[in-house]
């Protein structure tokens, strides 16, 4: 038996807990991205292009390289080519192939060619040590079972001078917005999981992985040792969600 670690609000073999997400992300891959508009009204849009705001790729100049972990259908990865006016070159990783399979159709439905697809674990990375200029991590970060292996495969892969941003939901911090967000998350969330994806369970599980993973200074706290330097964060939507940042220096 290995560690114990969460899935959800259960404990369970830090060994088993990958199978557990894999089947989660297989259900629910096909619809995933309506259901992440309906779940958030939107808002997840509004967070991932600050994200990407934030990280500002050149669009122009020395060739500029971004992994984008845990990017499962894409949608970070496509924001940025877009920004980067096609600039980018851009890897997304992700260890669920129907993920990616959603991803890559995506892709090609768009036309992007400097966008590729890596089935890979964001905890063992098969790229060689500081050879990207970015790294994002959307709403990924809470499924990966060891967080601090996948961070410091983060700060492996990234050249000196390289910026981590993870975006993930995390502790909201705002009065009656607590209560009423609790309210949706375990009532409405799971509903709406059944009625539209035929699938509670997978969207239980979602919103307990939420509760369970660390609040923002905990989180940031788990990037600086790491070896990231100049960590910071900026919370969205009254705590909902989070942005960290952290340099490779
Ligand atoms: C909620 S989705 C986020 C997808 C995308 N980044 C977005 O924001 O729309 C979480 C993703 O994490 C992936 N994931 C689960 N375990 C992982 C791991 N160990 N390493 C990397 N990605 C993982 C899942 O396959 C899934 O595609």
């Amino acid at each position: 038996m290995g560690d114990s670690i969460t899935f959800g609000f259960r404990n369970v073999d830090v060994e088993a807990k990958q199978a557990m997400v894999d089947d989660v992300f297989s259900s629910v891959a096909r619809r995933y991205d309506l259901m992440n508009d309906l779940m958030s009204g939107g808002m997840h849009r509004v967070w991932k292009s600050a994200m990407v705001s934030a990280l500002n790729p050149p669009r122009r100049g020395a060739p500029w390289r971004l992994l984008d972990a845990a990017g499962g259908t894409g949608d970070i990865a496509f924001r940025v080519a877009k920004r980067s006016g096609g600039h980018a070159e851009i890897v997304v990783a992700d260890p669920n192939a129907d993920m990616l399979a959603v991803g890559r159709e995506r892709a090609e439905k768009l036309g992007l060619e400097r966008v590729a697809f890596r089935e890979a674990n964001a905890e063992a990375l098969p790229f060689t040590d500081a050879s990207f200029d970015g790294y994002t991590i959307a709403f990924g970060i809470r499924n990966v079972p060891r967080i601090e292996t996948a961070l410091s495969e983060a700060w492996r892969v990234l050249k000196h001078g390289g910026r981590l941003l993870c975006l993930e939901f995390s502790e909201v911090d705002t009065p009656m917005l607590d209560r009423v967000y609790e309210a949706y998350s375990f009532r409405v969330i799971p509903a709406l999981g059944r009625a539209v994806a035929g699938d509670a369970e997978s969207y239980r599980y979602l919103v307990e992985s939420i509760r369970t993973f660390p609040n923002q200074e905990r989180f940031a706290a788990m990037i600086g040792a790491a070896g990231f330097e100049r960590v910071s964060y900026r919370n969205f939507s009254g705590g909902i969600a989070a942005l960290h940042s952290g340099w490779k220096l």
